[in-house]
């Protein structure tokens, strides 16, 4: 719960993900704020339309065929990285610092959705929900998709320092381009992570993985 910014935990914490909580890293509402206000500057949406690829509005999008499990809101990173290109530590803020990455809170979310409200019925629809959440008070309960066996120690920011800050790609697979996140590579076979190790001649003791 140490993190470099603040320790500050928000009420708005998804409750499904408690189990990871302890390892993760919370920033402060003044520092999220100034995150949010900076980027929103940026990405205005009517700048918005001209950033990126154009993608399809969630009423043409098929989502019972979306691969990845279905989340309580349909959050399209193809439209915040893609369409928008955020960088994707404005959200996943401690990917560089620490070894997870943390799921932005709605504080995070509604630096832009208190006035971004959407343009089309399919997207208002779905921001509705996170206003809605964010009025109750009642986190979003994000399905996380990716975890290895708690006898693991998977040291996130390691791997982003050596690979490159555009290295979520080299194991997460094109994030940006996805309409609902699904698992690229099974995290969870122990060979996927020695193969990478081997080929560049990193640690391949036990003690160096497992507790
Ligand atoms: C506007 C905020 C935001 C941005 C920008 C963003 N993400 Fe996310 N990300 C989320 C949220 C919210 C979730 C949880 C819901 C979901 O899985 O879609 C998530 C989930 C994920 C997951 C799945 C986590 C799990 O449960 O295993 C991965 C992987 C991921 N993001 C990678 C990226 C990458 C790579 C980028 C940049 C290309 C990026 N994200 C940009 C908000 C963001
Ligand atoms: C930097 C500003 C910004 C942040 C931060 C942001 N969004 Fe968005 N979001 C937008 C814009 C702009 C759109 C496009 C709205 C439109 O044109 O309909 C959008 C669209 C959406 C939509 C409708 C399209 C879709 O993805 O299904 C949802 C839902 C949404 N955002 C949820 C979230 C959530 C949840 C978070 C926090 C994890 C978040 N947003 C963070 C700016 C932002
Ligand atoms: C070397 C492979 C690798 C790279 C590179 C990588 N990840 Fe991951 N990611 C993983 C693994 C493995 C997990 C599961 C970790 C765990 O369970 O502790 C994971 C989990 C996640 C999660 C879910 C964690 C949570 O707390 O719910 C997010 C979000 C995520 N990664 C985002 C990113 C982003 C953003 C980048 C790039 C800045 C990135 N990852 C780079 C392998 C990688
Ligand atoms: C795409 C390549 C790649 C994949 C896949 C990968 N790693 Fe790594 N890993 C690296 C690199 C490169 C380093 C060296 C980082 C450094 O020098 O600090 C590293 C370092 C580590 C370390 C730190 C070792 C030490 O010296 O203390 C651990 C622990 C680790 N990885 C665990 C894992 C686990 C667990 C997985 C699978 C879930 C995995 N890695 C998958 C490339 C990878
Ligand atoms: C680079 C990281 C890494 C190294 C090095 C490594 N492992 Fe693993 N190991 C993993 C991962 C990841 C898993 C899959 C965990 C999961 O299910 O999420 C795993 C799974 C296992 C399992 C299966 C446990 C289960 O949950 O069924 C055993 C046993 C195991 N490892 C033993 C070893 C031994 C013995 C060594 C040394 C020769 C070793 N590991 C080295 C990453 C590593």
């Amino acid at each position: 719960m140490n993190g470099p910014r603040s320790p500050a935990r928000f009420a708005t914490e998804p409750l499904s993900r408690s189990a990871h909580m302890s390892k993760r890293v919370f920033i402060g509402t003044a520092t999220v704020a100034a995150l949010a206000l900076s980027v929103f500057a940026l990405t205005r949406p009517s700048d918005a339309q001209q950033a990126g690829a154009p993608v399809p509005p969630v009423a043409t999008l098929d989502t019972a065929a979306l691969k990845g499990p279905k989340q309580p809101i349909l959050f399209r990173h193809d439209i915040h990285a893609g369409q928008l290109k955020m960088q994707c530590q404005y959200c996943h803020y401690s990917v560089n610092v620490s070894s997870e990455p943390g799921i932005p809170s709605m504080q995070t979310c509604m630096g832009c959705h208190s006035a971004v409200g959407g343009t089309t019925d399919a997207h208002r629809a779905e921001i509705k929900k996170l206003r809605d959440a964010w009025t109750a008070k009642k986190p979003i309960e994000w399905v996380r998709i990716h975890a290895v066996a708690r006898h693991v120690r998977f040291p996130h920011s390691r791997h982003i320092k050596a690979l490159g800050n555009n290295a979520c790609a080299t194991c997460h697979g094109n994030v940006a381009r996805m309409p609902q996140v699904y698992k690229v590579n099974n995290v969870n076979n122990m060979g996927w992570c020695i193969n990478c190790h081997l080929e560049r001649k990193v640690t391949r003791d036990c003690t160096a993985c497992h507790y």
